[in-house]
């Protein structure tokens, strides 16, 4: 677990060329992006596939883009989102809108051709209202989850996305009120590695599709685990969509009904194609019992997650100038800002506590890149704390 990590995608003269520019700047590499964007449309279905990408990991429009060009879609989780991607040049019909909020402009956004996914009870008779007589798809709480901890799973008792199972008779009340077609079905539960988590989320799912005759397309989410670290798995999903496949097949043989199926990953497709680059800005210690810590000129300005749930990101020195030694030294990673939360080396899992890293020893001006750092970075960040700026964001091919 303790293995020095190395740089991703960019080589160390790379780094040092692009930091002349100014730290802290997050790298992403199109190659990586368009890698992961054929692997999610490798996903073997029968009755067809569309991937949306959740463009809540990273809402770049350059990376939107590119994915609409390489054919996927776009789930939105608000109407300024379904906004950004429209100014990307995504065309509307493409974009599927399931978020906690209704967007103020949601009449604007339907009238485009924006699909609409209601996430509560209410949403749906507010939508009712706009589009009576039109389609409709429906997020269910499937009333479990997956995940790494509470603040990662988006099913089951303490999670308030979508609409809970046992509440479908309201769902279909609302429906007949306003003559609406539900013909989409969405499910959401978390993040998950195997294809037996997968499986259970799909057969779940499945299990309320019988409830919701006019469906013909059902969405199992996002929540594709990525391996960020050098210990870490990723799903396969080539190998998930092998007995998803075949519980379809056996849906469309007892029901006769073929049923189109979407996915939304997020991180799957950004994390390991973004590199956040920063300068060591100090270097001190807190006595013989204490740590060893490296400052940087980051932090959760830029990437929260190791502060709010323990996440890890590798982290890899790279000399300002060449190497002059392999010398590895522990240190504890602390970002900018003036928060004890501010810490990129901790236990996974647990904020609390410090875990200082095994690192190539690093000197003032020497730079740190802390990668898997495309999803969940830019977008999910403390920027303005501080009053510090928003950091840099670049491509490269
Ligand atoms: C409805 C929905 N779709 C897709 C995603 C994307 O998840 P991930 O980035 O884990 O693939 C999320 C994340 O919370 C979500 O809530």
């Amino acid at each position: 677990m303790q293995d020095i990590e190395k740089l991703q995608f960019l080589s160390e003269d790379q780094v040092r060329q692009i930091a002349q520019g100014g730290t802290p700047v997050f790298v992403y590499s199109r190659s990586r992006l368009a890698k992961s964007a054929r692997q999610a449309l490798a996903f073997k279905v029968l009755y067809g596939l569309t991937v949306r990408y959740a463009m809540k990991a990273n809402p770049h429009p350059e990376i939107i883009k590119l994915f609409a060009g390489l054919g996927l879609g776009i789930d939105a989780s608000s109407g300024f989102e379904a906004d950004v991607a429209i100014k990307a040049g995504v065309n509307p019909q493409k974009i599927q809108l399931t978020g906690q909020e209704l967007p103020a402009n949601l009449a604007d956004l339907l009238k485009v051709g924006v699909g609409f996914t209601a996430c509560s009870l209410h949403q749906l008779e507010e939508y009712g209202k706009l589009a009576r007589g039109k389609e409709v798809g429906v997020r269910i709480n499937p009333g479990a989850g997956a995940g790494m901890n509470n603040r990662l799973t988006t099913g089951g008792l303490a999670a308030s996305f979508g609409i809970w199972y046992e509440y479908i008779n309201q769902i279909h009340t609302i429906a007949k009120k306003y003559k609406l077609i539900i013909n989409h079905l969405h499910t959401h539960a978390g993040t998950d590695t195997s294809s037996e988590g997968w499986l259970n989320v799909a057969k779940r799912n499945l299990g309320f599709l019988s409830q919701f005759p006019d469906a013909v397309s059902t969405s199992l989410g996002g929540g594709f685990k990525i391996a960020r670290m050098s210990y870490e798995k990723s799903a396969d999903l080539q190998e998930i969509s092998i007995p998803i496949a075949k519980l379809l097949k056996e849906f469309y043989e007892q029901t006769g009904r073929k049923i189109h199926l979407e996915i939304e990953p997020g991180k799957f497709l950004v994390t390991n194609a973004g590199t956040l680059v920063t300068r060591v800005i100090d270097s001190k210690d807190t006595g013989k019992n204490g740590y060893n810590f490296l400052v940087i000129d980051g932090g959760m300005t830029e990437i929260i997650r190791p502060a709010m749930f323990g996440a890890q990101h590798p982290l890899v020195v790279v000399p300002r100038n060449e190497r002059k030694s392999n010398e590895v030294t522990e240190y504890a990673v602390a970002g900018h800002c003036c928060e004890s939360s501010d810490v990129l080396t901790v236990v996974p899992g647990d904020p609390e506590t410090l875990q200082p890293r095994k690192l190539e020893r690093a000197e003032i001006g020497d730079y740190l890149c802390v990668e898997g750092a495309g999803a969940y970075c830019a977008s999910w960040s403390t920027v303005g704390y501080n009053s510090f700026p928003a950091a840099r964001e670049i491509i490269i091919d």
